[in-house]
């Protein structure tokens, strides 16, 4: 398993690119089940969720192919027919967001086996409000062997009140409404950028939807899509992830193409803690919007609780925690979302961290210096948490199953190494 070696201490400068969304380019890849035309899809990360989604569309029967652009992949996909309706075990227990593929396919050809995910390092990551939906839509749902089995002759239109806010969950539901016969409201449903930006492509393979963004979705079936072309919207956690960064290791960086509109709240908090962050739209060297963070001056304490978007995002939890440590003063995190998403917490610990953990919050006292360590990554943000620490820590930190950050982000270490970090990626062959 490969490993990154981070020498701590370095200020980082520069500009760097932000990817396209991981969150939003899984449901968009889904999405091209619905239609037998060609769905073309640019600035896809290179990030390794991505990978194992393509192979298991290629095993349903799916055929699909990459061509790399100046700025991510672009994919293009079709879906004449369908060898087998199956998502299974060996791929969906590698990534959750595998489940992205029950909606459409119940819609399309009606039918759909997709082995259940299970829980995963930050909490149990159930599916039962996917399902829920799914049968006030029509569907027959049933599980055997750990797989969970939906069959439709047909969708119609409902009402589906989410008990509690989920992202995929309104993803899978309003994929799965656009071929259903007649209207369909989603109530309570999840307002994430990602969300919006399934419902544009969507939309442009000729669904109606009115609402994405807000938490009622209106969804009219039609009775077919037709394929369609589309630009993935910019990462946000990665790009809250390199602010942080900079915020961290006290530097000046400029991050590129990315849509500052999608971060109000992460901007909010590192101003708040004393960090700088200039909004340039449009005039970074790779066009877009650019977001620039000054740092370098003291850090202050401030409380975060997370919440479903616009609020501060989960995913950006850990990173947050790890530059509370570098505050001076007491910080309370409360993390709403997952039930167990303090991994990185341990980690921190190991490396000087003051934290302690009751349940949902965590209280960090800073500032206290942290000192390289070998520390192990347990899931996604966990891990970006622990680059973090071993940006700004003392000495030599080796961090293990860097797996997990490639799940995410885009060959994190070449893009620090490009302004100014000391991190390689030590393999297990090396
Ligand atoms: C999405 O996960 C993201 N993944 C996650 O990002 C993100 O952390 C999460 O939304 C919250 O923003 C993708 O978009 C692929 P949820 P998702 O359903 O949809 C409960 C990353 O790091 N729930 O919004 O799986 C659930 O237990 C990943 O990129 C049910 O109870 O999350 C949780 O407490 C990690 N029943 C809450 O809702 C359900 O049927 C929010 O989960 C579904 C969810």
């Amino acid at each position: 398993m490969d490993k990154f070696l981070i020498t701590g201490g370095r200020p980082l400068h520069g500009r760097v690119v932000t990817s396209g969304a991981k969150n939003a380019a899984l449901p968009a890849l889904t999405a091209a089940l619905l239609t037998d035309e060609r769905v073309v899809l640019h600035n896809i990360p290179r990030v390794r969720d991505i990978s194992t989604l393509r192979s298991l569309l290629e095993d349903l029967g799916v055929d699909s192919s990459v061509t790399h652009e100046a700025h991510g992949n672009c994919i293009e996909i079709e879906t004449r027919q369908l060898l087998n309706p199956v998502a299974p075990y060996e791929l969906v227990k590698q990534m959750r967001a595998s489940i992205l593929v029950l909606g459409p396919l119940v819609a399309r050809f009606g039918h759909a086996r997709v082995s259940l995910p299970g829980g995963c390092a930050i909490g149990v990551r159930p599916v039962n409000l996917h399902l829920k939906g799914l049968e006030k839509l029509g569907a027959t749902i049933s599980f055997d062997h750990g797989y969970v089995d939906a069959r439709a002759n047909g969708l119609h239109g409902a009402d589906f009140y989410f008990d509690t806010i989920s992202v995929t969950g309104t993803e899978n539901l309003m994929m799965a409404a656009t071929l259903a016969d007649g209207v369909t409201v989603l109530e309570n449903a999840a307002r994430e950028p990602e969300v919006q930006d399934l419902a544009d492509l969507l939309n442009k393979m000729g669904a109606n939807i009115e609402g994405a963004g807000t938490h009622k979705i209106c969804i009219r079936g039609v009775s077919r899509l037709h394929g369609a072309e589309h630009s993935i919207i910019p990462d946000r956690i990665e790009a809250g992830t390199f602010l942080t960064a900079a915020a961290i290791t006290g530097g000046e960086l400029a991050v590129e193409l990315c849509n500052p509109a999608h971060l109000t709240a992460v901007i909010a908090k590192l101003e708040g803690v004393g960090v700088q962050v200039v909004r340039d739209a449009g005039n970074g060297t790779s066009g877009g919007h650019t977001l620039t963070v000054k740092a370098g001056g003291k850090l202050r304490a401030l409380d975060v609780t997370t919440q479903e978007y616009p609020g501060f995002p989960t995913d950006m939890q850990a990173q947050y925690m790890t530059l509370m440590t570098q505050a001076e003063g007491s910080s309370v995190i409360t993390e709403t979302i997952f039930e167990n998403r303090f991994m990185h917490a341990l980690e921190l610990a190991r490396m000087g961290a003051d934290i302690t953990m009751n349940g949902r919050r965590a209280v960090v006292r800073g500032k206290t210096q942290l000192s390289g360590a070998k520390i192990q990554a347990s899931d996604l943000r966990a891990s970006a948490s622990l680059v973090l620490a071993g940006l700004a820590a003392e000495g030599e930190t080796l961090i293990d199953r860097v797996y997990h950050i490639d799940r995410g982000y885009e060959r994190i270490e070449e893009k620090l190494t490009r302004v100014g970090a000391k991190i390689t990626r030590v393999s297990e062959s090396d």
